[in-house]
């Protein structure tokens, strides 16, 4: 079968959500009584993948599943999205990567993850892909998967597709990311726990912006949740704040991998657009997905949008 060249490309982790919602989170040793249950897709990886698709990116995804249920089952959901799944492989005698989830009726929650297959994402994984990864037009990586192999495609990369690294969770394992990605992007409490200042007000976030500018990242994009983003570039240096509609949130869960994927989806596909206004649109999208439930599922089907963020 001819596939068309995947122009975003995502190295990065799988995982599957269990979901408990309880009355309160439960002290050491007691077992609680849950109200309902609920599985989803998830993993950093998978999520800015499948977001990207759903806005019509042509993507593949470079990662592990592991030999279970949950590993095909993904498998399946992943090729249901379009996400070319060549270089996803079920890891014999591992299993999938768990996030364990308890949600407490007033918001709070906790959460367990196994990473599981995901750390048997390697360098080898990555040199069978390189064709797929130097080919791409724009690659997305997180932190969950390890970090060997992210800066073995990052170098693939170079000079070839913009390079997006959203260091989520904020455990920098080597810090030439920041100076091999083009875009740096991360949250504010991750911007806090790196650079170990606060970050809470946009004031703050131009001032952490500014640092890792200093820290050697070309381009940098921190998300304030309803605050909008802050972007500051090599060509343009001066932070820049943009802001996002006013809404009712249902649930944020996975609003920074609807941004990453949107982002990665309009760098690939419109190019010819400022770095602002691409933020701008990725904040539209993010927007739209903090107003349904869930993760994946709250992500917008390209069908679902106005033309304007086509
Ligand atoms: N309450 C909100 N109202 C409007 N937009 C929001 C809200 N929360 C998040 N967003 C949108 O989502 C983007 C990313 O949000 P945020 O900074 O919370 O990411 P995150 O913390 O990585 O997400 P997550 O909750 O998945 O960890 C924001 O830049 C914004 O565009
Ligand atoms: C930022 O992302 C981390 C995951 O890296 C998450 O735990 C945290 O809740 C996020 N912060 C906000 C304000 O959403």
């Amino acid at each position: 079968m001819e596939v068309s060249k995947p122009r975003v490309v995502v190295v990065g982790s799988c995982m599957i959500d269990l979901v408990s919602y309880a009355p309160r989170l439960p002290r050491a040793g007691e077992t609680l009584t849950g109200r309902k249950f609920q599985q989803g897709f998830g993993g950093k990886g998978a999520n800015q993948c499948v977001a990207a698709a759903r806005l019509g990116a042509e993507t593949a995804l470079i990662a592990r599943l592991g030999d279970d249920s949950f590993g095909h089952e993904y498998l399946k959901a992943l090729n249901k999205e379009g996400v070319q799944t060549g270089y996803v492989s079920i890891t014999k005698e591992m299993h999938t990567g768990m996030a364990q989830i308890v949600v407490a009726e007033c918001g709070e929650n906790q959460i367990v993850i196994v990473p599981g297959a995901n750390r048997n994402l390697c360098v080898e994984d990555v040199q069978l892909a390189k064709e797929t990864i130097e080919a791409a037009k724009v690659l997305l990586f997180q932190l969950e998967t390890p970090v060997e192999a992210t800066l073995a495609a990052l170098k693939l990369a170079k000079g070839k597709g913009k390079r997006i690294v959203n260091a989520a969770p904020a455990v920098l394992k080597d810090t030439a990311l920041f100076t091999e990605s083009d875009i740096f992007c991360i949250n504010e409490t991750e911007a806090e726990e790196l650079l170990k200042i606060p970050v809470k007000s946009i004031e703050d976030g131009y001032k952490a912006a500014e640092k890792f500018r200093d820290l050697g990242c070309s381009a940098i994009v921190i998300t304030l949740g309803s605050q909008g983003a802050i972007l500051s570039t090599q060509e343009d240096p001066t932070p820049y704040h943009i802001p996002v509609k006013k809404v009712q949130p249902v649930d944020t869960t996975g609003a920074g991998d609807a941004f990453l994927g949107a982002m990665a989806y309009y760098m690939a596909y419109h190019p010819q657009l400022s770095l602002k206004e691409i933020v701008h649109r990725a904040c539209s999208v993010a927007t739209i997905s903090v107003q349904s439930p869930g993760t994946q599922s709250s992500f917008p089907y390209r069908n679902e949008l106005p033309d304007a963020l086509l």
